[in-house]
């Protein structure tokens, strides 16, 4: 086919980055799924989708939904007894229609839904079908190009047995909030951050009050007592300002771990792709502690943070079972252990010292 240049986009490294996390993430998902007794459907989500079609570098890149749907319909062959439904939309029909072409065909057990509608009136639809059956699992992406969040549209899905990815444009508002004029630009902002333009106005060009906001609305929006778990990750473009979190809510633990795993596993042993320079490695003075403190950095940890952050915890606390300590990490809301255990029980046993054995670790006092 050939590639249409009004559609087709141009994209940085960023948003490839964001189509391998998703990519990875339902690669694990699904397979977690299918093994799963008491999982009968699979649903996956994309209420704004593109055209499934970009360029990055000068080289064709495809996008959430034939990633998506590729790689289910391989997952729908292994499990013939389970059923596979995508719903891809886009406000845009011509995107919809050239995104047609991209997909693979349906078969009896797995099947592709394409619409053209407003993306929030598509979930509130959806949601009816889905919601109170048990056996469904679902993932929705919701993924804007703009700050613009309808969380009347997310809240059943925050509410139910199901995962959500949002897209928070945290650029949009670090640049636009405070020149906002129309009435259309003020009721944006208000609609996504949930407050009055003069509540928003004094966040200004701080990133992380917006950030902080957005995952109040989420805790806000949650009516019962369940556990629930937020991770939230930053993309970054080249010239390394932020671009947009991705975050991620489920009321699953081991889709939240699952989850942290693969962004770690993207952003190749870090946080995010956010350039450091090597800062990493450097050692800083913590005055506070008289103590001397591996550089950090919120936007983009390293492994040499997770360490730091187990030893903080633990450096009293004598000798503490290896399972406690992975549990330990593990609720962070950015840190994974999953393919890092090695290396953190290196680095505990030679930057700091301590004895580690097959499943302990001996810190310092408590005997
Ligand atoms: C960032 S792109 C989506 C990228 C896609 N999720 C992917 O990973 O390849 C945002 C898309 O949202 C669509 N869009 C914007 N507002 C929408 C709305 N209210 N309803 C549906 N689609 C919308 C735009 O047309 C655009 O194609």
């Amino acid at each position: 086919m050939e590639t249409n240049n009004i559609l087709v986009k141009s994209i940085g490294k960023h948003s490839v980055h964001k189509f391998d996390l998703i990519e990875n993430y339902v690669k694990s998902w699904s397979q977690k799924l299918m093994n799963n007794q008491f999982c009968s459907e699979l649903v996956f989500i994309d209420c704004m989708c593109n055209c499934g079609e970009y360029i990055c570098d000068g080289k064709q890149v495809l996008g959430t939904p034939v990633r998506i749907a590729n790689l289910l319909r391989n997952v729908s062959f292994q499990y013939p007894h389970k059923k596979i439904s995508l719903y891809f939309n886009d406000i845009d029909g011509n995107k919809i229609n050239y995104l047609s072409k991209l997909l693979p065909a349906n078969t009896r057990n797995f099947s592709i839904h394409l619409s053209a509608n407003d993306g929030n009136e598509m979930i509130e639809n959806l949601g009816r079908r889905l919601f109170g059956k048990k056996s469904i699992h679902y993932l929705l992406v919701y993924d804007p190009f703009e700050a613009t969040i309808d969380w009347q549209a997310i809240k059943p899905f925050l509410n139910q047995w199901g995962e959500v990815i949002i897209n928070h444009m945290v650029s949009d508002s670090v640049r636009a909030v405070k020149m906002a004029k129309s009435e259309e630009a003020i009721e944006k902002y208000e609609k996504t951050y949930q407050c009055s333009i003069e509540e928003l106005i004094p966040f200004g060009s701080d990133k992380s009050a917006y950030e902080k906001r957005v995952s109040q609305i989420i805790k806000n929006l949650r009516f019962n007592e369940q556990d629930y778990y937020v991770a939230s990750f930053p993309f970054f473009n080249s010239k390394n300002a932020i671009v947009y979190d991705l975050i991620f809510c489920t009321s699953n633990f081991i889709g939240f771990k699952l989850f942290k795993e693969c962004a770690w596993k993207v952003f190749g042993g870090h946080s995010s792709n956010k350039k450091t320079y090597g800062n990493e490695i450097q050692y800083t003075l913590d005055f506070e502690n008289n103590d001397i403190k591996i550089f950090e950095d919120s936007y983009c940890y390293s492994i040499h943070n997770i360490v730091d952050y187990i030893y903080e915890n633990f450096k009293d606390k004598g000798k503490v079972p290896l399972k406690k300590v992975w549990e330990y990490v593990d609720m962070h809301p950015i840190f994974s252990t999953a393919n890092f255990k090695t290396i953190i029980k290196n680095e505990l046993k030679n930057e700091y010292d301590l004895t580690v054995c097959k499943s302990y670790i001996i810190f310092g006092k408590e005997s």
